[in-house]
């Protein structure tokens, strides 16, 4: 007797005596028709039962949600959409569903239902393909830098540093609640908070995969992030993980290169193999778009917009020419855009970005030499004293995707920008060491995971790309 999955059986074109296979009952129609699903893939088993030959107890217990085995002959299939099904011979019930309580019916279900109901979202087909692809991806990710050359490095979750230096840090407290130590003044001394220091939960891994890079030349990171950012948009979370590569001798072009072959890599790798859960995903939202006016549906289809971008150049452009496009292009009449940008030095709001990626470019676009006042502290500032080799990586339907930069790799032009900017030499010590001992060029990215889980599901909310979202609203589970 062989125990098999349901990916495996599906895959079988011959007959099989005696197989066995677990899983939760999806369905169970007619006294008769079992279908079965294990997570193994998006298709459930047909398990057909002569009813006559089981007690009435036992096939009451068969509903929607319950945990069963089943033993049987694998067999040609009679009806239609599936090749194969199992004739049953025994049924044993490992775990009852009380089919009236049970939150997760065979029906459609809204995403906000379902996330409150995030223990049992991924026994429905959506999400249990998302986080198929999720894992996929993930696995994706590491294969392409360990073909690479890359090394891949654990960064600190727990650190006195603000990467970022956008002072969007979680606090760490080990402070004793009932016997906190007091400052002078008597209040609660916080530098205090982890042993005698203040420390944050990450936003970055960047700074320690530079340290790691200037030694073992090629590294990454892939790890959970943190920003304490009150944002409340379908493209946030307060934890989100972040793909973080960072090479020695490599500058901003190099930088661009490798970000377009890795995501070009990790999509293809999954068009390759997760088929089955892309292809229901493309007609769910197919499905979706129908309900919408014509005007706002998607030109392409899922699989289609996963291709356009592993088989077309992203557009590269300066933050300066993005400028002079946006100024030259007329508002849209319904009001719905308005994209003059009045001067030079002005951040990018999403409005732009989108209007750059989904109107103008129509394709994946990297915005590179921002103005170094809207840019964080370590990137490599330009000749020209104003810009730094910073880029941003804007994806069509999900807006900025990569943030990365050449870093700025002068200790006495660094030290000048730390100063401007009030970080205190003595919190990165370290970091500096790297400008004063073998200093090179050198440079990296941060991918959003979430947001590339996104844009490769057709996912609109970035809560239903992660197990369990950490938003302002959501930290329960
Ligand atoms: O642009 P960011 O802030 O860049 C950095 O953290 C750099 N230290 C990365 C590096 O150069 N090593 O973040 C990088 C990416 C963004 O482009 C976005 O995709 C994602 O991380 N991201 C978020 N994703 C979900 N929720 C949030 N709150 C996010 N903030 C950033
Ligand atoms: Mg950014």
């Amino acid at each position: 007797m062989t125990t098999k999955s349901v990916a495996e059986l599906l895959s079988e074109d011959v007959k099989l005596q005696d197989v066995t296979v677990k899983g939760w009952v999806r369905t169970f129609r007619a006294n008769r028709f079992i279908a079965l699903n294990d997570g193994s893939t998006i298709n459930n088993i047909q398990c057909v039962v002569d009813f006559e030959n089981f007690e009435e107890a036992l096939l009451k217990r068969i509903t929607t949600g319950a945990a069963i085995e089943v033993m049987g002959e694998l067999v040609e299939s009679q009806g239609k959409g599936q090749s194969v099904e199992i004739q049953v011979k025994s049924i044993e019930i490992h775990g009852d569903s009380d089919p009236e309580a049970y939150p997760i019916q065979p029906k459609k279900h809204t995403f906000e239902f379902l996330r409150e109901n995030a223990h049992l979202r991924t026994r429905t087909n959506t999400f249990s393909a998302v986080m198929r692809l999720r894992s996929s991806l993930s696995f994706a990710i590491h294969k392409y830098f360990n073909d690479n050359g890359f090394y891949y490095m654990h960064t600190p979750i727990i650190t006195g540093s603000d990467a970022e230096g956008a002072g969007e840090m979680f606090r760490v407290t080990g402070l004793d609640p009932k016997n906190p130590p007091l400052n002078e003044d008597g209040e609660i001394d916080y530098k205090q908070d982890f042993f005698g220091k203040e420390t944050n939960l990450t936003v970055s891994g960047q700074l320690e995969a530079e340290t790691y890079a200037m030694s073992l030349g090629k590294v990454y990171t892939f790890g959970p992030t943190f920003r304490a950012e009150n944002s409340n948009t379908s493209r946030h979370l307060a934890e989100f993980w972040m793909i973080e590569p960072e090479v020695a001798f490599m500058d901003l072009a190099g930088n661009m290169d490798l970000a377009e072959d890795f995501m070009k890599s990790v999509l293809s790798y999954v068009l390759k193999h997760n088929r089955e859960d892309l292809e229901f995903l493309d007609k769910r939202l197919q499905e979706e778009e129908k309900k919408l006016p014509q005007a706002q549906r998607s030109p392409m289809n899922l699989i289609d917009k996963i291709k356009f971008v592993v088989d077309n150049n992203f557009k590269r452009v300066s933050y300066t020419e993005a400028i002079e496009i946006l100024r030259n292009s007329k508002p849209n009449k319904k009001k719905k855009f308005n994209y003059i940008i009045e001067e030079w030095g002005a951040d990018l709001q999403s409005e732009h970005e989108r209007f750059l990626v989904e109107k103008h470019f129509k394709c994946p676009v990297i915005l590179f030499d921002y103005p170094a006042n809207i840019k964080a502290f370590y990137m490599r500032l330009n000749e020209d004293g104003k810009t730094v080799r910073a880029m941003d990586i804007l994806f069509p339907g999900i807006g900025e995707m990569v943030g990365g930069s050449q870093r700025e790799e002068r200790l006495d032009v660094l030290k000048e920008k730390m100063v401007a900017l009030d970080i205190p030499e003595e919190e990165l010590w370290w970091y500096l060491d790297l400008r004063k001992y073998g200093t090179a060029v050198h440079s990296g990215f941060g991918l959003g995971f979430e947001r590339l889980v996104m844009f490769t599901t057709g996912m609109g909310n970035i809560r239903d790309v992660i197990p369990y979202p950490r938003t302002p609203q959501n930290a329960e589970f």
